[in-house]
């Protein structure tokens, strides 16, 4: 259960993934009054979720220490939004930042802390079932890596990296990744629609062959390589498709150069 040792929780910025967080939180076992959600323009929906479970949701920071302020504004949103939320923060609090591209060091002169601790999310966190890069400031302590740890476990699987600039890697990968999921789909269906499929019936193959793929990838400890291996026979019709996918120009080649586009963009985007 979250929050063994934490006192009052500010999340800034209760927008989609915010909420997401919010929502894990409070299904984790977090004391809904010790939760207050910063918002000037809440979805209905924000509304409904503060209503159901008394949660505190207000246009602006309040100006009491929080225990851990979670920054979850879009990064054009950030220098105002932590303008204002200063005053939430002491020596105490611990932040915990999800917003792309907003180094540790802006984190730390922003909130005149070192208690910082930087993530990178993905969108599967609104389902539970996200992959979240986390890196923690040099002055952060223990106690605010387990914190920062407990309250972004319950978006899913979350990987603790050595250094602030593999986070470009982990944006690449698994940030941006369901996007590269979702082409495949497309891909699929429209290569199918190719071999004489109605389109709708090739879309919703498409689209439970990667439900079902991933689910397997989930399920079993078995490893992705192993997994492929035991669908494909000998001279078969998998092995005859991934000749191709695994030719020279595959999708190896393609995907090293896709994540290494995406990793320079996310450098060129940090502040
Ligand atoms: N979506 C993803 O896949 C993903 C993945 C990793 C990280 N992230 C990061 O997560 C963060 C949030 O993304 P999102 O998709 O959840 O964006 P979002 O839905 O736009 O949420 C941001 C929320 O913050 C509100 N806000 C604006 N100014 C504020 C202020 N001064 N104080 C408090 N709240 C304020 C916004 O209100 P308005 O709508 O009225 O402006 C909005 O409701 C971003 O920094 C993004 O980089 C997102």
């Amino acid at each position: 259960m979250i929050g063994a040792q934490a006192g009052p929780l500010v999340l800034l910025g209760a927008g989609k993934m915010g909420t997401a967080l919010a929502r894990g939180w409070i299904k984790a076992g977090f004391a809904a009054e010790n939760l207050t959600l910063v918002d000037p323009q809440p979805a209905d929906a924000v509304l409904g979720f503060a209503r159901e479970f008394a949660i505190s949701l207000v246009e602006t920071v309040p100006d009491r220490p929080a225990r851990a302020l979670v920054v979850a504004v879009k990064p054009q949103q950030f220098p105002a939004a932590a303008a204002k939320a200063r005053r939430a923060v002491n020596g105490d609090t611990t932040i915990v930042s999800i917003a792309a591209g907003i180094s540790i060091s802006s984190l730390e002169a922003a909130f005149g802390t070192g208690r910082v601790v930087r993530t990178m999310p993905n969108t599967p966190a609104l389902v539970g079932k996200g992959a979240t890069g986390i890196v923690a400031g040099d002055r952060a302590g223990k106690e605010d890596r387990d914190l920062a740890g407990e309250l972004m476990a319950v978006t899913g699987k979350v990987v603790w990296l050595d250094h602030e600039s593999l986070l470009d890697a982990v944006t690449a990968l698994s940030g941006s990744g369901p996007a590269y999921f979702f082409l495949m789909v497309e891909a699929m269906a429209a290569a199918g629609v190719e071999l004489g499929l109605e389109p709708e019936t090739a879309m919703i193959l498409a689209r439970q062959t990667l439900v079902g793929a991933g689910a397997l990838v989930d399920a079993e400890d078995t490893p992705p390589d192993e997994l492929r291996r035991n669908v494909t026979s000998k001279d078969g019709v998998t092995a005859a498709a991934l000749e191709v996918l695994m030719g020279e120009d595959g999708v190896a080649l393609l995907m090293a150069r896709a994540l290494a586009a995406g990793a320079a963009r996310s450098r060129d985007l940090g502040l």
